[in-house]
């Protein structure tokens, strides 16, 4: 046949077996912590009309203008493979009248995500996200239950990290903020980079992330945006720290901490780990008071998070084995499968990680087969059954299956 070798697209990976585990453990985990807290599964499209982000994400944003993969469907509409699942889940907010259900309404999602960014260590154009978001409330306590989550949700996949926090306030303190920056940039625009001053009048904050020498060194005496709060704003994010301080969760106050999207409005938030090196924003999120109303819908507060599933799995620690029994059922002849079969089945009613032999293994393979699999017991069906336990290497018969069972099960 033609062809060269076949590859998966460039940013792009395939989860292989010996990868899946940790990954299945890291969505029960979550599963469990958000479902706690009641934020019940959500999903929607992996696509969407391309308005949705260019309205929702922004479109100054390094996301809209160079990172969606749009594309025109056969009516020639403008599609495109969602970048973030916040415009997502307001727009769904908004098409399925969800203002009317009890507020705030509480959602959690997992799935793939798309940007064309420059493919490298624990950054994809495919990556996967776990998200949160409580729309239809502005409490305090819901941005510091959110941060509370997402920092037990990395702690539990053990990965370090450190959480910046800020607060961005309202689309007017800000309107009147980024003039008074805009000033102060235009006045010393022959230190800034071509980039910073490119970017003056669509997005002076994103001068805040520059790693250009001095353009550093005139942001270290800009005007900071925390310091312009309105008092609802202050004391909206003073509430969200003392729910934090209480809690003893640590974190840097960041006046700084500028996220890659237009929609933030008061608290914001990034979880970095330096196991990540230069993509070390492990996940992060914030408020979007505005966001509903500018998607169409009514005035609706939300707030939340995502954070990138490989990057999790890349900084945290290795998976440990859950601590369950695994049994590997061996034969010392052919005709003793069926019996072999029947007892896997049940080990495995019985809640027992069970495999049988089914690759036509000698004894010897057979034993070898059981210690990659990490079997905690091997039960050996011959004239006789036999279990092994491998940790103590004890080995002996049992009289029937309710006997093997108890020698298996925890
Ligand atoms: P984001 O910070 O753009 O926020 O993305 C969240 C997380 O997704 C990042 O912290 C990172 O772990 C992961 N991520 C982003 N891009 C990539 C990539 N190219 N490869 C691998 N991982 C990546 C949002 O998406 C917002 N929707 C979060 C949010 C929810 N804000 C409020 N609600």
């Amino acid at each position: 046949m033609a062809g060269g070798k076949l590859q998966a697209p460039r940013g792009t990976f395939d989860v292989l077996p010996q990868d899946g585990e940790r990954r299945e453990a890291l969505r029960e985990a979550s599963d469990e912590l958000l479902g706690l807290a009641g934020y019940a599964p959500f999903e929607t499209p992996v696509f969407e009309d391309t308005e949705v982000f260019a309205r929702g994400v922004g479109q100054s944003t390094d996301i809209v203008q160079k990172e969606m993969f749009t594309f025109e469907d056969k009516g020639g509409r403008s599609l495109t493979l969602r970048p973030e699942g916040t415009a997502g889940a307001c727009r769904a907010y908004v098409e399925h009248g969800m203002h009317k259900l009890a507020q705030p309404v509480k959602l959690r999602y997992w799935g793939p995500f798309f940007r064309h960014e420059a493919p490298q260590a624990g950054r994809y154009r495919q990556f996967n996200q776990i998200g949160a978001e409580a729309l239809g409330s502005d409490d305090p306590s819901l941005d510091a239950e959110l941060i509370l989550l997402l920092a037990e949700l990395l702690a539990d996949a053990e990965v370090e990290c450190r959480l910046r926090l800020s607060s961005l306030g309202n689309a007017a303190t800000r309107a009147a903020y980024g003039d008074e920056l805009r000033t102060y940039l235009r006045s010393r625009e022959d230190e800034l980079s071509d980039e910073a001053r490119g970017r003056i009048d669509a997005n002076p904050l994103r001068a805040f992330d520059s790693d250009h020498e001095s353009t550093r060194a005139v942001m270290a005496g800009a005007p900071l945006l925390v310091d312009r709060l309105d008092p609802a704003d202050a004391e909206h994010f003073a509430e969200v720290r003392a729910f934090l301080d209480d809690a003893g969760q640590e974190y840097d106050l960041d006046p700084t901490l500028v996220r890659g999207l237009d929609y933030y409005t008061r608290t914001v938030f990034e979880f970095d780990s330096p196991a990540l090196g230069a993509q070390s924003g492990v996940g992060g999120g914030g408020r979007y008071d505005g966001l509903v109303e500018q998607l169409g819908g009514p005035p609706t507060p939300g707030v939340g998070w995502a954070a990138g599933i490989e990057r999790i799995l890349l900084a945290g620690a290795p998976g440990e084995a859950l601590g369950l029994p695994v049994a590997y059922v061996a034969v010392t002849a052919p005709d003793h499968r069926l019996t072999a079969f029947k007892i896997t089945d049940a080990l495995r009613g019985r809640g027992v990680k069970a495999q049988m032999e089914q690759a036509g293994r000698s004894m010897k393979g057979q034993l070898k087969q059981a210690d990659r699999l990490g079997a905690t017991h091997v039960v050996v069906v011959g004239e006789q059954i036999e279990v092994k336990d491998m940790d103590s290497g004890e080995q002996g018969p049992v009289a029937d299956i309710h006997e093997l069972l108890e020698r298996v099960a925890l």
